[in-house]
């Protein structure tokens, strides 16, 4: 990374999943106790809540390596084995995005999840061979925002499965005023709040801003964020009070004043707006929904408009 990690590097720095921490902790604590490794996690839910976090802070609190890959870029068998057999006992092998692993990689995945044992095929027709290889004691840690699309024996392999939310705004605030200060930056509660409410209920956008405020205060040679800052900032990177951004607003306003308000297809909102289906439905409308300016229904999406005017903001 170019800038400084602001993760929290240990259970006791990560802020709200009550139900997430308490469960890892628990599972920690019990598996140090035992000198053993920590039964393998699924962690799923929305992007940009913590999931990569958890799994550097489960390494890091069992006291071992993590390795990290993501599903889509393991493409051959011979691969994820040469990375399985270099792992030590309680390493952590952290997979984002697993959903998207390779049917292949998958199926060997099984019997090195289950008993730690890889069987690799040598040799070709009649005289092939299967060789079974003793794998570490390792901890596989998948995440994924998708938790529908993995296959029922992959996710039968995880002891613990652990879904995350969204954040409510005094965790928000609570984790803007954390990482303002380990950037070395003040910030007023006020700003905090500020902040907290356009980011969208998650943490990866509220630090983003938040870097991008404190690039504002630096250039302006301002030792604490204020309000009139952030202000600033968040209109020179145009997001909303309501943390809706340039392409969320084109969006609801060609639902709303090109289509009457819907319902209009997805392939079709895709061409207006010139981007294409899966950053709308991957991107746009996950945020969308959730705040319920947007219903999707058989026929295609819907504008809810009441709820946009009604909807509250801090000003
Ligand atoms: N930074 C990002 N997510 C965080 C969390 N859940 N707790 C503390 N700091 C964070």
């Amino acid at each position: 990374e170019v800038s400084v990690s602001i993760r929290p590097e240990c259970l006791k720095e990560y802020i709200g999943q009550k139900h997430v921490v308490e469960n890892l902790s628990l599972a920690i604590v019990a598996a140090r106790k035992r000198n053993e490794p920590i039964e393998h996690c699924l962690l799923y839910g929305p992007p940009g809540i913590g999931k990569t976090t958890l799994a550097y802070i489960i390494a890091k609190e069992m006291g071992s390596n993590i390795i990290t890959i993501s599903g889509p870029s393991i493409e051959k068998v011979g691969d994820i084995a040469a990375i399985l057999t270099s792992l030590d006992d309680k390493d952590v092998l952290f997979v984002d995005e697993i959903h998207r692993l390779n049917h292949n990689i998958e199926e060997m995945l099984y019997s090195a999840l289950e008993d730690f044992k890889l069987d690799i095929v040598v040799g070709q027709g009649p005289g092939a061979k299967t060789l079974r290889i003793d794998l570490p004691k390792f901890t596989f840690v998948g995440a994924t925002t998708r938790i529908g699309m993995l296959t029922n024996p992959l996710r039968d392999r995880f002891g613990l499965v652990l879904r995350l939310d969204y954040y409510s705004l005094d965790e928000l605030v609570k984790i803007i005023e954390r990482s303002a200060f380990v950037l070395n930056i003040k910030i007023d509660d006020e700003s905090a709040k500020i902040i907290a409410q356009r980011s969208r209920s998650t943490p990866r956008i509220a630090n983003k801003i938040l870097r991008r405020v404190r690039d504002l205060a630096q250039v302006k040679q301002i030792d604490k964020i204020t309000k009139g800052i952030a202000k600033e900032a968040l209109e020179i990177i145009n997001i909303d009070e309501n943390g809706l951004d340039y392409l969320d607003k084109k969006y609801l306003d060609i639902i709303n004043n090109v289509f009457n308000g819907g319902p209009v297809g997805i392939e079709t909102l895709a061409s207006s707006l010139g981007e294409d289906k899966k950053t709308l439905e991957e991107v746009v409308e996950p945020y969308l929904l959730q705040c319920g300016y947007i219903k999707k229904t058989p026929k295609g999406r819907v504008a809810v408009n009441q709820i946009m005017i009604e909807k509250p903001t801090l000003f």
